[in-house]
């Protein structure tokens, strides 16, 4: 085998590069003809910004429709959630089997499942496995409440999350995963966090991946915001260090919104070269 010896005056590898990730998450809005209209409204725009990874997360039934629309272009599909069984009698839920066919990515954990649906930090890792297991990658979301927030539990709670959720994965497929940091007390209410504060998240969720596989994998994590994600502070959060993107939910119900806050992201990282 041959050692590559740097010498103390080789120059360091280079930085690696985080393509920027923007995702909509559609929630539960949307019938299928809508679905199809708005992806057509913007699908040129986003389209043509090459630099930004898009990615739209309609509901369930508007994915293979949607698949159809997007082909030939780089916009990407993602689910919303998803079971971890292949198949069987699980009434009502949709396998990563089924999805592959239709998406790349897939939400998991997102706190309205956490909340409304009882989802345990163990049954997304199991989700996050089974997601991996068919080449779905999966945007784990993360995030504390105000309460939690009040009393200094933001790193705990958010720690332990991206720990259990990531049990038993391998660092292949940690370093492709994502991350999105959202607060809950932030979520939907418009009042997004600062870009310091959602930085300083982001960065410890980094320094948690690193500490659980090795430092490439924590530069290689990409870490989204979300959280009243508006095309008036998209770029205060993309100027940020550790912040690689954003998942965007009431922005991204709008073509002329969701077009701008990946224009945004774009002009951003022009800057930051
Ligand atoms: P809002 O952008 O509407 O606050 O929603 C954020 C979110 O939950 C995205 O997953």
């Amino acid at each position: 085998m041959v050692q590559i010896n740097r010498g103390n005056n080789a120059p360091p590898p280079p930085p690696v590069q985080r393509i920027p990730l923007i995702a909509g998450n559609w929630k539960m809005n949307k019938t299928v003809d809508e679905s199809l209209a708005l992806i057509d409204e913007m699908l040129d725009d986003l389209n043509a910004y090459e630099e930004v990874e898009t990615v739209i997360c309609p509901p369930f039934i508007a994915l293979f429709p949607a698949m159809e629309l997007i082909e030939d272009t780089e916009v990407k599909l993602g689910a919303q959630n998803m079971y971890f069984k292949d198949n069987g009698a699980f009434t009502g839920e949709i396998s990563p089997l089924m999805l592959r066919e239709v998406c790349d990515y897939v939400i998991l954990g997102h706190s309205e499942r956490r909340g409304y649906f009882h989802e345990t930090n163990e049954d997304i890792n199991l989700k996050v496995k089974a997601a991996l297991k068919y080449d779905l990658t999966p945007i784990i979301a993360v995030g504390e409440n105000l309460a939690q927030r009040e009393a200094g539990l933001t790193e705990e709670i958010i720690g332990l999350q991206v720990e259990i959720a990531l049990r038993e994965v391998n660092s292949y497929d940690a370093s492709g995963i994502v991350i999105a940091y959202e607060p809950l007390w932030a979520i939907g209410t418009g009042r997004a966090a600062s870009g310091e504060v959602a930085n300083d998240v982001c960065k410890f969720i980094r320094q948690t991946v690193a500490r659980l596989y090795d430092q490439s994998v924590g530069d290689r994590v990409r870490i989204q915001y979300g959280g009243s994600v508006t095309p008036d502070n998209i770029s205060e959060f993309m100027s940020q260090s550790d912040i690689d993107g954003a998942l965007v939910g009431g922005a991204s119900l709008k073509a002329g919104d969701f077009v701008k806050i990946v224009a945004r992201t774009q002009e951003c990282l022009a800057k930051k070269k």
